[in-house]
C-alpha cells in the first residue's frame, strides 16, 4: 500500500532533479554508484570521528573493527536467497521476533484475536512498526544492565482496514476506534533472558494512539489554528512514521501521512479544499479509511471541528520513562508530512534537526534551538520550543543554503499574521521563499563526522529528461549527503550524491527505493527500503561503508513487506528492526511470524538482530 503517491506542491520552485542534473554534468563524479571517492570535499569521511554524543540509548563506539580492520566482514544475503514467505539474513548473524501486532503489553493483557475490539486494541501492540528508538534501564551503582533491558518505543504508522479490521471500510464506531488504536505509539519493556530478548508484559509498558489526550508547545500553542469551534480538547498522533531521540532521553514521533485519515462527508457543509488544505493533500476520500464517516472529529466538511486537521503535522515528544506525562507536540519543528528527525549537537550545545518533508517534489527542513540545551533546560525551556526553522535551497555549484521561515522575512508577512501561521503552513512559508523540491525526502541521519544523510526515495512524476542523469523520472531512489557550515549552525552547506539506487541493479548490490537509514559511529551507514525491489527481491537492510561506498546485504524480508525501523542497545551487540505490513496483509504472501499455511493472517513484527559470534552489529 502506497500512501505517498500524491503531489502538493503546485509551487514554481525548481526541482531537485533540475539541480542535480546541472551539478552531476558539471562535476562528473558519478561513477558505479560512488560519488564520493573523487570529491575533494568529503575526502577523509568516515575516517575522523568525532565523540558520540552522550545522550541516554545512543550507541557507544568501540567495535571490533573500530581500530582499522574493514568495517564489514559479514557473508551478504545473496539476490537469490531474498525472496518468499520468510525473512533471510546473513549466515554471520541470526534473528528473533519480537511484539507482533497485538501482543498485550501490560500483566493480564487481553490476548490476541483476530479481528481485534477497540477495547482490546487499546492496551495492544499496534501495527505498522516503523521508526523506532531503545532507552536503556540500568541499575546499581555502576549503571549496569542497559545493554541487556530497556523499554523500546516503537511508531505503529498504519494499518489498511482489509488487514486491520478484515473488511474494507468500518461499519461502526467501533471498527474506527479499532483502526484508530492500531495506530499510533508503544512504548514496551524488554529484556534479555538468557540468550534471548523477550518482552516484559510490565506497567512500565504504555499505548499512545488517536484518542490519547496530547499538548501543544512552542509558538502555535494556544493559537487559534489550533481551537474547534466545538471546543474539543487536543487527542492523539497517527501515521507516526519514522523518529527521533533527544539528549534528554525523550522520545520522538513524526506524523507523517496524517492528511489521509480526513475525510469529508458533506453532510453539514460543501467542503472544497482550502489553499492550505490543499497543499497538505486533504480530500473528500482521504486515504480510504473512513474514520469521518463515523467520527465527526476526522470530518473535514463538520463546522464543528474546522481546524482539527491543524492538530496534526506535527513532531511529537513523549517521555519513555514516565506514563503519566503528556505528549507534547513540539510546534518551532514545524508542520509538514513528517518523516523523521535526526537530532545532533551544534557549535555551543545547541539542538540541531534535520527532517524531511515525505512527499514528491517536498523538501528538507533543519530546526536550530535558541541555546545550548543544558542552559535552556536548566531555565525550564524545551529546547524545541524556542528556535529557527530553516528550509533546504541546493545549488547547481554542489552549495547549498538554509533559507530561514521567519515571520520577519517581508515575503512571509505579506502572507502570514504570525510566525505560528507560519510555521502551521510551512510548506507553504517554503514555497514563497524558494526551498527546492525534493524527490521525497525520507530518514535522515547525521554521522559522527558531521556530515548529513537523507534518502529520497523515489520520484515517478520527476519528468527532467534533460542532462546526464540517468534518473528521468525517478522510480528507484537516491541517498545524498551534505555538510553544514559552522558546525550545524551554518546557513549554507556542501551537498554530494552518496548512492543512486539505479546503479545497483542487476548485481548482488541491488536494491531500490532507500527510506530507513542510520548512520552508525564507526562509519557505517544502515539502508533500508521501501518499494518494488529489482531482481526478485523482497525489501532489505543494506549495510554501506561510507568512505568506500561497499554495500552489503544484512537482511531481506518477507513477500510485501517494508523493512523500517532501527534501534540498537549502547554496546551495539543488538539491533532492533521491523517488518512492516507483511504480505500487505495478505496471508496467501506470508503468515509471519507464523510459519508459511496460507491461512493466518499476518502480523507486524520486530525482528532482534545479534551476530553469532556477539560482534557490533554491521561488522
Ligand atoms: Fe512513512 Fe515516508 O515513510
Ligand atoms: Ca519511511
Ligand atoms: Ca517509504
Ligand atoms: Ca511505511
Amino acid at each position: 500500500m502506497n500512501h505517498d503517491d500524491g503531489i502538493s506542491n503546485k509551487s514554481n520552485n525548481r526541482p531537485f532533479a533540475d539541480v542535480l542534473n546541472v551539478h552531476i554534468s558539471r562535476r562528473k563524479v558519478l561513477a558505479g554508484g560512488l560519488a564520493m571517492a573523487a570529491s575533494s570535499f568529503f575526502a577523509g569521511s568516515g575516517l575522523a570521528f568525532a565523540a558520540p554524543p552522550p545522550w541516554a540509548g545512543r550507541p557507544e563506539r568501540g567495535g571490533p573493527h573500530a581500530q582499522g580492520g574493514p568495517l564489514m566482514d559479514f557473508t551478504p544475503v545473496p539476490v537469490a536467497e531474498g525472496s518468499g514467505p520468510w525473512p533471510s539474513i546473513s549466515p554471520d548473524y541470526e534473528f528473533d521476533v519480537l511484539i507482533p501486532w497485538g501482543e498485550p503489553l501490560e500483566p493480564g493483557g487481553p490476548a490476541f484475536s483476530y479481528p481485534p475490539t477497540a477495547a482490546d486494541q487499546a492496551q495492544q501492540i499496534g501495527i505498522g512498526h516503523d521508526g523506532m528508538s531503545y532507552f536503556p534501564l540500568r541499575h546499581g551503582k555502576f549503571g549496569r544492565g542497559g545493554d541487556d533491558h530497556g523499554l523500546l518505543c516503537i511508531n505503529h504508522e498504519f494499518g489498511g482496514n482489509r488487514h486491520v479490521l478484515g473488511k474494507p471500510a468500518p461499519t461502526s464506531l467501533e471498527d474506527v476506534r479499532v483502526s484508530q488504536h492500531a495506530h499510533g505509539v508503544s512504548v514496551v519493556e524488554i529484556k534479555k533472558i538468557g540468550a534471548k530478548w523477550r518482552q516484559l508484559r510490565s506497567h512500565r509498558a504504555r499505548r499512545i494512539h488517536v484518542n490519547t489526550p496530547v499538548s501543544f508547545s512552542g509558538p502555535v500553542a494556544g493559537h487559534g489554528l489550533l481551537q474547534t469551534p466545538n471546543g474539543n480538547v487536543p487527542l492523539g498522533t497517527v501515521n507516526n512514521c519514522a523518529n527521533g531521540e533527544t539528549p534528554w532521553g525523550t522520545y520522538l514521533t513524526c506524523e507523517e501521512n496524517f492528511n489521509g485519515y480526513f475525510g469529508a462527508t458533506n453532510q453539514q457543509t460543501t467542503w472544497v479544499p482550502s489553499e492550505a488544505q490543499a497543499r497538505y493533500g486533504f480530500s473528500a476520500g482521504g486515504f480510504g479509511y473512513g474514520w469521518e464517516t463515523f467520527d465527526r472529529r476526522f470530518d473535514l466538511s463538520d463546522a464543528d471541528y474546522i481546524n482539527e486537521e491543524n492538530r496534526f503535522g506535527w513532531i511529537v515528544e513523549i517521555d519513555p520513562m514516565d506514563a503519566t506525562r503528556t505528549p507534547v507536540k513540539r510546534t518551532a519543528l514545524g508542520r509538514f508530512k513528517h518523516e523523521g528527525i535526526a537530532l545532533t549537537l551544534g557549535r555551543g550545545g545547541r539542538v540541531v534537526g534535520y527532517m524531511g518533508d515525505d512527499e514528491r517534489f517536498d523538501y528538507i527542513y533543519k530546526f536550530v534551538s535558541d541555546d545550548n540545551w543544558r542552559a535552556m533546560r536548566a531555565q525550564g525551556q524545551s529546547p524545541l520550543d524556542h528556535g529557527r526553522l530553516y528550509v533546504a535551497k541546493f545549488h547547481d555549484d554542489g552549495s547549498g543554503e538554509w533559507l530561514e521561515l521567519s515571520i520577519d522575512n517581508p515575503a512571509l508577512a505579506a502572507k502570514f499574521a504570525d510566525q505560528a501561521e507560519v510555521l502551521t503552513f510551512a510548506r507553504l512559508a517554503a514555497d514563497i521563499v524558494g526551498a527546492t523540491p525534493m524527490d521525497r525526502p525520507e530518514w535522515t541521519t547525521v554521522a559522527p563526522n558531521g556530515d548529513v544523510y537523507c534518502t529520497l526515495t523515489n520520484n515517478s512524476r520527476r519528468d527532467t529528461a534533460t542532462g546526464p542523469n540517468p534518473q528521468a523520472p525517478n522510480p528507484d531512489g537516491h541517498i545524498i549527503k551534505w555538510h553544514d557550515s559552522d558546525d550545524h549552525l551554518g546557513t549554507t552547506f556542501q551537498w554530494e550524491i552518496f548512492l543512486i539506487a539505479s546503479d545497483s541493479h542487476g548485481t548482488e548490490d541491488s536494491y531500490s527505493d532507500p527510506d530507513g537509514l542510520w548512520a552508525d559511529p564507526d562509519g557505517r551507514l544502515f539502508i533500508q527500503t521501501d518499494g518494488g525491489q529489482k531482481d526478485g527481491l523482497n525489501n532489505q537492510m543494506l549495510v554501506a561503508d561510507t568512505a568506500t561506498g561497499e554495500l552489503r546485504r544484512l537482511l531481506t524480508g518477507v513477500s510485501g513487506d517494508e523493512i523500517t525501523g532501527i534501534a540498537v542497545t549502547p554496546d551495539r551487540r543488538t539491533m532492533f528492526v521491523n517488518t512492516q505490513h507483511p504480505g500487505n496483509g495478505d496471508p496467501s504472501l506470508t503468515n509471519f511470524p507464523a510459519p508459511f499455511d496460507g491461512v493466518t493472517v499476518p502480523r507486524d513484527s520486530t525482528l532482534v538482530i545479534t551476530r553469532k559470534d556477539g560482534g557490533v552489529i554491521g561488522s
